[in-house]
C-alpha cells in the first residue's frame, strides 16, 4: 500500500446498540486499512441516506444485519490518501466521489472500480450525496426496459432518488408522471415531469395526467398502500418496481430491488456527472451538518418534510 502521512486514529460515529440517534457518537477508530481493488479516501462529505436511521432502529436486521460498533454510511466525496494493492486507476490526491460503507467518518475505504473523479465545479456537498440515488435510478430504470415515447409513473418523484430518476428517464425519451406534495410539484414540472399530488386518489389523477395514454411501468421510491393499484395501472407486475416497499411487493410480484453492481454504480455516477457537465444537473442538498453533529442529521432524515440530500461534512 503506497500513502500520505496517515494518521492511524480519527474520528467516525458510530453506533453500539439499536436505537435513537443519541447512540451515535463520535468516536477515535483505527484509520482502515485499503484491501486489494480499494482506495482509502479521506472523506469530505457523506450524506445520509433512510437506510442508515433504518439500520440504527434496527428494522433491517433480518436483510442487513449489523455488527457493533457500526460505522453508518453508504457514500462520500473525498480524496484519495491511499492506494490498496494491485489499484492503479487512481492516484494520491484525486478527489472522487462514490459508494463507501462506513462514510460518516474522517477516512473511509471505497472500491476503485465504483469511484468516479469528482469534477472541480461539482460541490462536495452535491457530490457526496450523488453516488446512491445515481446508482438506484439507474437500477430502477433498467428493470423497467423502457422505451422512448413510453409514459412512466414515478412515485415519490421528488424525493432524492425520484430526482435522478426523472432527469434519467426523461433524457431517454421517457414521458414521466411524478407524484410529490403541494410543495414539489413546480420542481417536478422543472424536470420535465408531469407532477401529481400523491395521497388518497393518486392513481385517477395519475390516468387524468397520463390524459388517454396508457402508463406501461411504475418506478416506486415512496409512499403505502399504491403498489397493488399500480400493479392495476399498467396491467400487471411485470414492470413495476419499488426500492423502498419490500414487504407490499413481495405478494404482488413486484420487483424489489436493493444494492446496486460495479455496473450500475458506475453508470449511475457517469450518467449524473454528464448531466452536471450539461448544466442541468438537479441534486439538491437539504442540509450539510458537521460529522459531530450526525445524530441530528439522521433525526431529520427520520422526519422527512423537506427536499434534498443532508449531508455530513467531516
Ligand atoms: N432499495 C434501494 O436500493 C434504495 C436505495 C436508496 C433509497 N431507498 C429507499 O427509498 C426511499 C426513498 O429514498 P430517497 O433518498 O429518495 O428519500 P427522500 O429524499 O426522503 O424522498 C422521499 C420522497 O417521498 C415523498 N413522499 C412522501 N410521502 C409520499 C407518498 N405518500 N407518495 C409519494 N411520495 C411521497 C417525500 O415528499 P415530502 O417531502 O412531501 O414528504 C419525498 O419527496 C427510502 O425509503 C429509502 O430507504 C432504497
Amino acid at each position: 500500500m503506497s500513502d500520505l502521512t496517515l494518521p492511524t486514529t480519527a474520528k467516525a460515529v458510530t453506533f453500539s446498540a439499536y436505537g435513537e440517534p443519541d447512540e451515535l457518537r463520535l468516536t477515535d477508530t483505527a484509520v482502515p486499512q485499503p484491501g486489494p481493488g480499494q482506495v482509502l479516501l479521506r472523506v469530505s462529505a457523506a450524506a445520509v441516506n433512510a437506510l442508515d436511521w433504518k439500520l440504527r432502529r434496527g428494522f433491517m436486521q433480518g436483510i442487513f444485519p449489523v455488527t457493533f460498533p457500526h460505522v453508518p454510511g453508504l457514500e462520500a466525496a473525498g480524496t484519495v490518501v491511499a492506494l490498496g494493492p494491485g489499484v492503479d486507476s487512481w492516484q494520491l490526491g484525486d478527489e472522487v466521489l462514490g459508494l463507501a460503507l462506513a462514510a460518516y467518518a474522517e477516512y473511509a475505504v471505497a472500491d476503485a472500480a465504483t469511484l468516479a473523479a469528482r469534477p472541480a465545479d461539482l460541490p462536495v456537498e452535491t457530490a457526496g450525496g450523488l453516488p446512491v440515488v445515481a446508482d438506484t435510478a439507474v437500477r430502477g430504470l433498467r428493470l423497467l426496459n423502457l422505451k422512448p415515447g413510453e409514459t412512466l409513473l414515478i412515485h415519490g418523484a421528488a424525493g432524492a432518488v425520484g430526482t435522478l430518476a426523472v432527469q434519467f428517464a426523461v433524457e431517454d425519451g421517457v414521458r414521466v408522471i411524478g407524484t410529490a406534495g403541494e410543495r414539489d410539484q413546480q420542481a417536478l414540472r422543472e424536470l420535465g415531469a408531469t407532477p401529481v399530488l400523491y395521497g388518497d386518489g393518486v392513481i385517477d389523477r395519475v390516468r387524468a395526467a397520463a390524459a388517454g395514454e396508457p402508463v406501461v411501468a411504475v418506478l416506486h421510491t415512496s409512499g403505502d398502500g399504491v403498489l397493488a393499484d399500480s400493479v392495476a395501472l399498467v396491467g400487471g407486475p411485470d414492470r413495476v418496481v419499488t426500492i423502498a416497499a419490500a414487504q407490499e411487493a413481495g405478494p404482488l410480484g413486484v420487483t424489489f430491488t436493493s444494492g446496486g453492481t460495479t455496473e450500475t454504480a458506475v453508470e449511475g455516477l457517469s450518467r449524473a456527472l454528464s448531466l452536471h457537465a450539461a448544466g442541468t444537473l438537479s441534486a439538491p442538498v437539504r442540509t450539510t451538518l458537521p460529522l459531530a453533529d450526525a445524530a441530528a442529521a439522521q433525526r431529520l432524515s427520520e422526519q422527512g418534510g423537506g427536499r434534498g440530500k443532508i449531508v455530513l461534512l467531516p
